[in-house]
């Protein structure tokens, strides 16, 4: 009798933390709003002006955006996944010598998302795999830099694979918290000119993306 009634104490507490009502079902879509920081992990090539090496490559400071996710689940454990933002801007500095100019970007990013756990329960971790890809727009150099010569940077637009892991946790059948951690490769060249000579870098920028939303199922 005893074990009896432990086994229904057991089955009582599991059942309160596993409902089938926070389970995904094949149809279901979410939408995630929160906020996303990219941390460039970069190294580049020293900058080449006119066939010489300037000795110096460049680094790329962070920024954090407005993230958005489209979840679809095709099933209750894989779930197609579009990254969408506000523009990132990031500022590109010549290693020890100071600020360059910078950049705007948008990383569209679509994954596969495997859930590997419980569907029904309210902690549902999910591993992912994808493509990114990088638009760079809105280069320019400093005004200082632009007065010393320096004109058309162009960043080359970018197109890689991308992996993340992630959770959402559910806290009633709609409503969910999400955190996810991502890493993109993401390698450009920066071309520009220099009183009339061309210049060029090759930066990878490979960041890793963190993201904190709050989503909502429908
Ligand atoms: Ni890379």
């Amino acid at each position: 009798m005893k074990k009896l009634v432990l086994s229904v104490a057991i089955a009582g507490t599991l059942l309160s933390t596993i409902s089938p009502v926070f389970a995904y079902e094949q149809g279901d879509w979410v939408v995630r709003v929160g906020m996303t920081n990219v941390a460039p992990d970069d190294s580049s090539t020293n900058v080449n002006v006119g066939g010489a090496d300037l000795g110096v490559g460049v680094n790329v400071d962070s920024n954090t955006q407005l993230g958005l996710n489209f979840v679809y689940f095709y099933s209750p454990q894989l779930a197609i996944e579009v990254l969408a933002a506000t523009p990132f801007s990031h500022d590109i500095v010549l290693n020890t010598v100071g600020p360059l100019g910078s950049t705007k970007q948008l990383p569209p990013t679509v994954s596969a998302n495997y859930y590997f756990l419980e569907p029904s329960a309210k902690f549902q971790p999910y591993v992912g795999a994808g493509i990114n890809y990088t638009l760079f727009f809105d280069e320019k150099f400093t005004d200082a830099n632009t007065s010393a010569g320096f004109s058309k940077l162009d960043l080359d637009n970018s197109f890689g694979l991308a992996a993340q892991l992630g959770f959402d946790y559910m806290l009633d059948d709609k409503w969910l918290v999400n955190a996810s951690v991502r890493w993109m490769d993401i390698d450009t060249e920066a071309s520009f000119e220099l009183n009339g000579s061309a210049g060029s870098v090759d930066v990878s920028i490979d960041p890793v993306v963190y993201s904190i939303t709050a989503g909502y199922r429908f």
